[in-house]
Formats: C-alpha cells, structure tokens, sequence
C-alpha cells in the first residue's frame, strides 16, 4: 500500500533509535544465572507477526477480553477525556485503538494518534492503514522502546494527551521496572493528562498457563524466534532446534514464566557483539515474565503515582481490567 500525498501531509516520523542501551542488558542478561534475555527481543517484524496470530488463539484470552471491554466503554473513554491526542506504547497492529478512534469519531472530535513500537516495519503498515481507514486522522508515528519514547515524547498539537498501554504489557516488567515505568508515565504527562492502562488479573493457575502453551505451537514459535532474531542482529549461530519452549506459573509471585531449555551443552556466539556464550544441558533462559495483578494493590501504586484512577472497567469473569487514570499534582 502506498501513501497518497494527502496522506502524507497528514503523518510524520520520529525514529528514537540508541540499540545499544538494549546490548548492554543483553550481554547482563546471559552472563546472569539463571540467564535472561530482555524481551523487547522477541518483536523484530516476525516476532511482531507471530505475536499478532497469538491474539488470535483460543487459548490466549487477554486480547479477546481486553477487547471486549474496551468496545463496551470506549465512548465513556472518549466522552470523559474529550479532545486528546491518543499516544500509544508498544502499539503493535492498533488494532484496539481503533475501537477508541471511532469513538472519538462518533463524537466528531479531531483524531490525533501517535502509535509507538520498536517494530518498523509493524508501525508503517499500521500508520497506511489508519491513515486510509480515518480520513481526517493526523498521525505521528514514533520508532523506539518504551523509555526512549516516554523521555522524548514529541511535542503535541493539543492540549491534552492520553498515554494508552493496553494488552497487560505492564506485566512484562518486574515490580522495580514497573515503579520506574509508572514514574516516567507520571513524569510524561502533565496534570490533567490521561494514561489508559490494560492489565491481566490474577485467576485460575490452568487458564492463565494454557495460554502461554498454545496448541498449535504459536507461543513457542515466537518465543524460538527471539533467538532466531539475536542470529539475524549479531551474526549469531543459536542452534534454534537445540532449545524448547517451556511455560509455567510461578505462583508465588503471580507470573508466568517462560523459557528457552538447552536440549544439550552448548556454545553460542553472537560475533557482532564479540560474545560467547555456553549453556549446559537442561538449562534454561527465562525470556519473559507476565505478571498476574491484583487490582487494588496496582491501583494504590498507581496513586502513589499521581495517577487516580477514575474508572475502572472489568469483564464478567474478572479475568482483565481497564483502567482510566488522570494525572494530578505532585503530592
Ligand atoms: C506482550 N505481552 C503482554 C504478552 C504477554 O502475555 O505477556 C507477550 C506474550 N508472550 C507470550 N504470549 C504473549
């Protein structure tokens, strides 16, 4: 698909781009025990593809279920905030925002949308297709991590914004890196400011594990790929058919966990970054956590964020929360 000139007038690019900040944490991650990897790794444009047919499974719930709440109540979302421009993080495909840009459609107000990922390739496709789907959508598409993005988040035409993170990708950082994420959202908006917050609640052990095991194999397909992409970055050789996926609930601290298992001892090398690394045989690579939350607990971090949440939206099953947060003034 190509962009007319119109379109084109109406869209602007913004690439935040320092991948070495991440190579650092790579290099940590694998020296670590047990070995990590960070999983911004996992979404170079396969990665991002794999993920979008995940949403899809029968098994994974949360997209589904975040879905559906956000069609119940986005034009409330849209009627409390009014006019704002939609800044979204980790946008992927867009494909829940579009629920929020008909509402503020249907309410006849200007659409503003700055989508934000670190996939290229996944952000320009998305951005043609908005542009040919909204016809008075103004768009500034933004190419870099959460952090980069959240530090430098470019000026705005309107007064007011949203910051939006939906599809529980809160959960993918630990507490520490949660209370950093929540205190830069904090240090991004202004008083007054919106933040539209999506996360996975704590439920039954099966449900929440099932998701992660898929039975066509998707998860694990995505979850190899991260060192498929590492091969492809650094002039890597993992031996991609020497590890497994494994998945599995940590019940103590209400995450899923999962894995890459070495099926033998091995040695890796990663020539760009000069690194070498080895693994023994059964031992694993956590690549991913995925927090499970407890509403009232995330809602008074979120306070302590200056971030009060005014509403608060939720399936019949409880599985998935929506959270429509303001900012107010520093304590
Ligand atoms: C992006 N993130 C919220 C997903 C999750 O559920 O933690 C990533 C994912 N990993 C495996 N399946 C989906």
């Amino acid at each position: 698909m190509q962009l007319a000139k119109e379109e084109s007038l109406r869209c602007r690019w913004i690439t935040l781009d320092s991948p070495e900040v991440k190579e650092v944490d790579l290099i940590q991650g694998l020296k670590q025990t047990p070995k990590t990897l960070p999983c911004q790794y996992f979404y170079d444009d396969r990665g991002s593809a794999l993920f979008e047919q995940i949403c899809d499974l029968p098994e994974y719930y949360p997209t589904r279920t975040e879905q559906a709440i956000l069609e119940k109540c986005a034009l409330e979302i849209a009627q409390t905030t009014g006019t704002c421009e939609l800044m979204e993080l980790g946008s992927g495909s867009s494909r829940k925002t579009r629920l929020l840009l008909d509402a503020y459609q249907q309410l006849d107000r200007p659409l503003h949308y700055s989508p934000i990922d670190v996939s290229a390739g996944m952000l320009k496709t998305t951005a043609l297709d908005l542009l040919h789907q909204y016809p008075t959508l103004r768009l500034s598409g933004l190419v870099g991590t959460y952090e980069q993005a959240l530090a430098h988040l470019p000026e705005s035409e309107i007064e007011r914004r949203m910051l939006i993170f939906l599809g529980s990708t809160l959960g993918n950082l630990n507490e520490q890196e949660c209370n950093d994420f929540l205190t830069q959202i904090q240090q991004a908006l202004q008083p007054g400011d919106f933040f539209l917050l999506g996360v996975d609640l704590q439920k039954s052990i099966d449900i929440v594990e099932a998701a992660y095991n898929d039975a066509q194999g998707v998860t694990a397909e995505f979850n190899l790929n991260i060192l498929r992409h590492l091969n492809d970055r650094f002039q890597g050789n993992f031996a991609i058919d020497q590890f497994v996926h494994l998945a599995f609930y940590n019940a103590d601290r209400h995450q899923i966990e999962m894995h890459l298992l070495s099926l033998q001892t091995q040695v890796a090398v990663l020539r760009s970054l000069d690194y070498q690394v080895s693994l023994q045989a059964g031992e694993t690579i956590c690549t991913e956590i995925s927090r499970k939350f407890h509403l009232p607990t995330l809602m008074s971090s979120l306070e302590e964020h200056t971030l009060k949440p005014l509403q608060v939206w939720t399936d019949p099953q409880n599985w998935f929360a929506l959270l429509l947060c303001q900012r107010g003034q520093l304590h």
